[in-house]
């Protein structure tokens, strides 16, 4: 161990940053992957939930509903599925009823229902062998291990537009179908399925379409007032009392509130705080909320905007939006020019041509905020692809949409 004198010292920067006073009480509330007990404007859904599994607590055995959830980023699907469970397993437990609730994000095992099903068969045989099985094989020997075991479980698969991505519809044919083919024993597989493209539904057979569609809950993007509810909620655990202004709070939800997101309301508010521990300020400020919002993305940053003209940003909003709705990388200029005089009509303007916008195109690509590339293959002849790598689309479309509207 090679430790000088002067490297055991603390620097005295961060010594005296530590030694310094915090506006926070608990940073838990504000971290994405705590469980809120009570949430907000997703009441009503919660017990919808309950009401569409009463027969798994009330008649063990004899139904699997299956849920269908979809909505955009940040706006409670998998927090509302993991209260869910939670209270629902708690309260299974209080009836003396084997019921098991597993939650698994499908992206996390790249879409492969083989890596899924392995990972949920783990949970109760930790020794399961590697190899040797299909994923229906092993959605058998699941249904074996329930049947032994006479556990009941509800399996939410998040993010299952991996899954459809990555095997069509073969897996989720499978998953809704299994115990069809085994009459006259007792169903122990309920399902929630949480899609955030609701699009998505259109790449499965007609069958599993149907059969997803039948309970459907569609989560809607939160209002401001919504958010701030939200905020307040998780500020009060958070924070140290009267370091967050009321205002501040409207604040956050306010340049929240296009995509409607919390993750992104949430994060605004944890990073501001941590601005106003930095500069040793005893409450949260508006300004520090912008330079959280700044620090996230720099080509959001109001310099970079300044020099953008009107259709320029219209365009990139085009962009933007066309890029999260197929959630791509690139999309052609055809389809941005749709998007574009689409947004002209929202903002009462009157188009440019092609030619013209064309120009601002490569305006945009000179700032670089935006990328052109010519297409090679899947594209019918040749095109001109545009994609955006300076931010994540939503983020940008979020900027331009709050931009924009400020000046209507
Ligand atoms: N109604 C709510 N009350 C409290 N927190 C919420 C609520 N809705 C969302 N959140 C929080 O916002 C963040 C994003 O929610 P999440 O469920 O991950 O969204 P999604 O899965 O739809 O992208 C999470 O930290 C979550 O705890
Ligand atoms: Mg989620």
């Amino acid at each position: 161990m090679i430790e000088k004198t002067s490297l055991s010292i603390p620097s005295e920067i961060v010594r005296d940053a530590l030694s310094k006073p915090t506006i926070f009480k608990d940073e838990g509330p504000l971290s994405l992957e705590w469980l809120p007990t009570r949430l907000p404007h997703r009441e009503n859904q919660l017990r919808f939930l309950a009401e569409l599994f009463r027969s798994v607590i009330d008649k063990p055995g004899t139904t699997s509903p299956k849920v269908l959830i979809t909505g955009d980023i940040g706006t409670g699907k998998t927090v509302l599925t993991q209260r869910f469970g939670t209270d629902i397993q708690r309260t299974a437990k209080t009836l003396k009823l084997n019921l098991a609730y597993i939650q698994v994000n499908c992206r996390e095992y790249r879409g492969s229902l083989f890596m899924i099903l392995k990972r949920v068969l783990q949970t109760f045989t930790p020794q399961f062998p590697q190899r040797g099985f299909s994923s229906e094989e092993l959605l058998h020997i699941l249904l074996d291990q329930l049947e032994d075991k006479k556990l009941h479980i509800i399996l939410t698969l998040d993010e299952v537009d991996s899954l459809i991505k990555a095997e069509g519809s073969t897996s989720l044919y499978n998953l809704t179908r299994i115990q069809e083919e085994r009459p006259g024993r007792p169903v122990r597989l309920s399902l929630i399925i949480i899609l955030r493209e609701l699009k998505n539904l259109e790449d499965l057979d007609r069958s599993t379409q149907s059969t997803l569609q039948r309970n459907i809950i569609r989560l809607d993007h939160y209002t401001t007032p919504q958010l701030e509810n939200i905020l307040r909620e998780r500020s009060e655990l958070a924070f140290k009392e009267a370091t967050v202004p009321e205002e501040v709070l409207n604040f956050v939800a306010d340049m929240a509130t296009p995509g409607g997101d919390a993750r992104y309301a949430i994060e605004l508010l944890w990073r501001g705080g941590k601005y106003a521990d930095t500069e040793g300020a005893r409450e949260v400020k508006p300004d520090h909320i912008r330079a959280a919002a700044n620090s996230v993305y720099p080509v959001l940053r109001t310099e970079y905007s300044q020099h953008l003209n009107l259709h320029e940003k219209l365009i990139l909003l085009a962009l933007a939006r066309v890029l999260e709705r197929n959630n791509a990388t690139y999309a052609t200029m055809g389809d941005v020019e749709i998007a574009y005089r689409m947004a002209c009509e929202e903002h009462k303007e009157t188009y440019r041509a092609h030619t013209q916008v064309w120009k601002y195109v490569q305006n945009l690509n000179a700032t670089g905020i935006l990328s052109t590339q010519l297409s090679t293959t899947g594209f019918r002849g040749k095109t001109t692809l545009l994609g955006i790598s300076s931010a994540p689309a939503s983020a940008i479309r979020r900027w331009l949409e709050s931009t924009l509207s400020v000046r209507a």
